[in-house]
């Protein structure tokens, strides 16, 4: 074979075996900065950003290589104190710096959870207020068949969040609200022993506070399948805080 028809062929495999980079286009609606953050599910490497500052109205597109599975979130009230030290009011990581590097979200914070296949095959999404709620946000799907339907928590939470699960910042405002799991640790609300089967596990008065704001969301672990989006082939994805 000629050497100019090996390069050809190995173009044409290249391209048959579908090297394929879908993005995440993460803006930020907000009226004020926030700082996104991504954690790559175990034993993959984390994305080329792992957590960054976003101005409002401002946005950064990162490439990702499916097959991929993680999440995204925003933390609000960032401050770096005097020691060097980054911390965040909310949904903060615990990394110390801007960079998230692996950790993820310290509950509250609203998520989007991913999982992108490969060669064009079946992707699925979700918006997840099971770790409680920090930022109203939606994830839309951009190219893609079937299926492909935008998601979101788009009601503010926080405004309806009962004292019992609110975080209050400086100024008393509650700045985010907590999932009943995360605030009793009971196994009622966190669908655990007894209750740790979606059969066992029906929803509850707090975590119908959120599905009421978000009926799009999961509100518990064993929320409602319709939580759980899908969209198939080498769709790309925006990713919108306070939409
Ligand atoms: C915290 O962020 C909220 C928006 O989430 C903002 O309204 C508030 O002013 C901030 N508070 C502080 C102390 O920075
Ligand atoms: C900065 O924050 C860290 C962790 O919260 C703390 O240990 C350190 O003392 C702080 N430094 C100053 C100067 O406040």
């Amino acid at each position: 074979m000629e050497v100019q028809s090996i390069f050809g062929l190995t173009l044409t495999i290249l391209f048959l075996s579908g090297v394929h980079s879908a993005t995440f286009q993460i803006k930020n609606n907000c009226g004020f900065t926030i700082w996104p953050g991504t954690l790559t599910g175990a034993g993959s490497p984390q994305l080329s950003s792992t957590g960054f500052e976003l101005a409002s109205r401002a946005s950064l597109t990162l490439n990702v290589s499916p097959p991929w599975s993680g999440r995204v979130w925003a933390r609000t009230n960032c401050t770096t104190n005097a020691s060097g030290k980054f911390t965040c009011a909310t949904a903060d990581c615990g990394s110390g710096a801007v960079a998230c590097n692996g950790a993820g979200a310290i509950p509250p914070a609203s998520l989007i959870e991913f999982t992108l296949a490969e060669n064009g095959g079946q992707d699925f999404y979700d918006v997840s207020l099971v770790d409680g709620f920090n930022l109203p946000l939606s994830v839309t799907p951009q190219g893609g068949t079937g299926g492909c339907s935008s998601t979101s928590c788009l009601g503010n939470v926080n405004s309806v969040c009962p004292s019992d699960l609110a975080v209050k910042g400086p100024d008393g405002s509650v700045i985010a609200c907590k999932s009943a799991c995360l605030a009793f640790n009971q196994p009622q609300y966190c669908c655990t022993g007894a209750f740790g089967s979606p059969d066992t596990c029906p929803p509850t008065t707090f975590s119908e506070i959120f599905k009421k704001k978000c009926p799009q969301a999961y509100s518990y672990a064993y929320d409602d399948k319709t939580s759980t989006f899908t969209c198939n082939g080498r769709a790309n994805y925006a990713i919108e805080f306070c939409p």
